[in-house]
């Protein structure tokens, strides 16, 4: 694992803990509420009662969702910054600094699903971080990775007027594994570093640390939601940008 590259993703979430605070709120963000979040949901199913992993919880939305739907939760993340935001919201959640990388803090076998909301992208240690995912689930265990398109870099695309058409700018070779860092937007004012690999590299860390790929999505708003988004330009945006990609893994049963 490179350290450096940990140390640096580590400080960089320290430092934008409360903008991120402010991107997500308690609802979670408009791509989150528009696309994602609806299929985040159909693969988990019925949570209540389960013992669940919010690994990369952030300021913890998501494990405040998943405890109202009736999970034992744990929220972890390596930036203490994070954890101090999510925490201060008071909770029956059990909110731990942990890397995704090693989850140190977590017992083997121990949970029933692992949910990984737009993290992976972040991480140098792909493979490292999907063996800890699935030494921590039981057998037969579920994992959702839910994380930024790889294919459809979102900085520097652009859009006809009606956006229909959208133009993505590939400025680095698809295949070359690398990290980025990509200008601030929104109401971030620092950098963000992420680390880009091709769309066969998840699919090959999945299978090698031991999970069955079941299910996958490109998540899109439907026709049931067109009334949540804010505008036009949302609504657009939904219905034509692949913004990411989510996967519902089982961890494959031992074979005696
Ligand atoms: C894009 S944010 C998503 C946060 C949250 N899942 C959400 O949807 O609001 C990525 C999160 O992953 C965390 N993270 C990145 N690398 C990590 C690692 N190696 N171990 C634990 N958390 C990590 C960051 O601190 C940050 O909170």
């Amino acid at each position: 694992m490179n350290t450096k590259e940990i140390d640096e993703t580590h400080d960089f979430w320290n430092r934008v803990a409360d903008d991120w605070d402010t991107q997500v709120g308690d609802q979670g963000d408009s791509n989150r509420i528009l696309n994602s979040d609806p299929v985040l949901w159909k693969f988990a199913g019925d949570v209540s009662g389960l013992n669940v992993l919010d690994a990369g919880c952030g300021t913890g939305y998501l494990s405040r969702k998943l405890l109202s739907r009736g999970a034992t939760v744990i929220g972890v993340d390596f930036s203490e910054k994070m954890i101090d935001v999510a925490r201060s919201k008071g909770s029956d959640i059990d909110f731990r600094v942990d890397s995704c990388c090693s989850l140190a803090t977590i017992d083997d076998g121990s949970l029933d699903m692992v949910i990984s909301n737009y993290v992976l992208m972040d991480i140098p240690d792909l493979d490292g971080t999907m063996s800890a995912f699935n030494r921590v689930l039981r057998e037969g265990g579920v994992a959702i990775v839910i994380f930024s398109h790889p294919c459809f870099p979102q900085g520097g695309a652009t859009h006809s007027n009606d956006r229909t058409i959208s133009q993505y700018n590939w400025s680095f070779p698809y295949f070359k594994r690398q990290k980025r860092i990509d200008p601030p937007w929104g109401h971030f004012t620092s950098e963000f570093i992420w680390f880009h690999r091709p769309l066969s590299d998840y699919w090959k860390a999945f299978n090698l640390s031991g999970f069955d790929v079941v299910d996958l999505e490109e998540p899109r708003i439907t026709e049931d939601r067109y009334h949540l988004a804010e505008n036009e330009r949302k609504l657009n945006n939904s219905l034509n940008r692949p913004y990411s990609i989510a996967f519902k893994l089982r961890k494959k049963l031992k074979t005696s």
